[in-house]
């Protein structure tokens, strides 16, 4: 059981994994806001991820990732839906784990695959071939999405309904 008095949730995990979804059916189901770090860089900045990470590089990304992620620690009633990437800073993190619930959004590999096949917009991450650069970034990064999340999920197996009713049910 988690400490019923949890007023922000935050949903890690990686790209394509379907953490907007859940993210927006919470919000929903709960009566929060939806909030996204990857939505506010882009409003804020006025351009797409792919703009931002071409012209200025992923180290300028990471800093605007920081500074919503920093912005963000002080609402409450909140799901904040995540990059994939954040979890590389331990700082934020650390700071993201002792005020919400951290839930892992997570998906088979295949499944990931498949998504970002069909969405041209997500800047490849290391390597220049996609499902390449899914497996080595997903190999990376899972145990550090283990290492910050006190759940996990996996939209392979079930529906975005699903999780959020089992999330809700933990918050009680
Ligand atoms: C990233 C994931 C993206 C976005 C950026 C970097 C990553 O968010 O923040 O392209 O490093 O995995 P999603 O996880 O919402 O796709």
């Amino acid at each position: 059981m988690l400490d019923s008095k949890t007023k922000r949730i935050v949903l890690i995990g990686f790209r394509g994994v379907g953490k907007s979804t859940i993210g927006r059916l919470l919000a929903q189901k709960l009566g929060w806001e939806y909030i996204s770090t990857d939505e506010e860089i882009e409003l804020r900045e006025n351009e797409p991820i792919g703009h931002i990470v071409s012209k200025n590089g992923w180290d300028y990304f990471r800093k605007l990732e920081a500074e919503a992620a920093e912005r963000f620690s002080a609402y409450q009633h909140v799901i904040v839906d995540t990059g994939g990437g954040i979890v590389n800073n331990e700082d934020i993190m650390n700071g993201l784990v002792n005020s919400s619930m951290v839930i892992w959004i997570d998906a088979d590999i295949e499944t990931i695959s498949h998504r970002l096949q069909n969405d041209k917009d997500r800047p490849l991450l290391s390597e220049t071939d996609l499902d390449e650069d899914i497996k080595i970034n997903y190999q990376r990064r899972a145990p550090v999405y283990q290492k910050y999340s006190e759940l996990r999920f996996n939209t392979s197996n079930e529906t975005a309904e699903e999780i959020c009713d089992k999330i809700i049910s933990e918050m009680r």
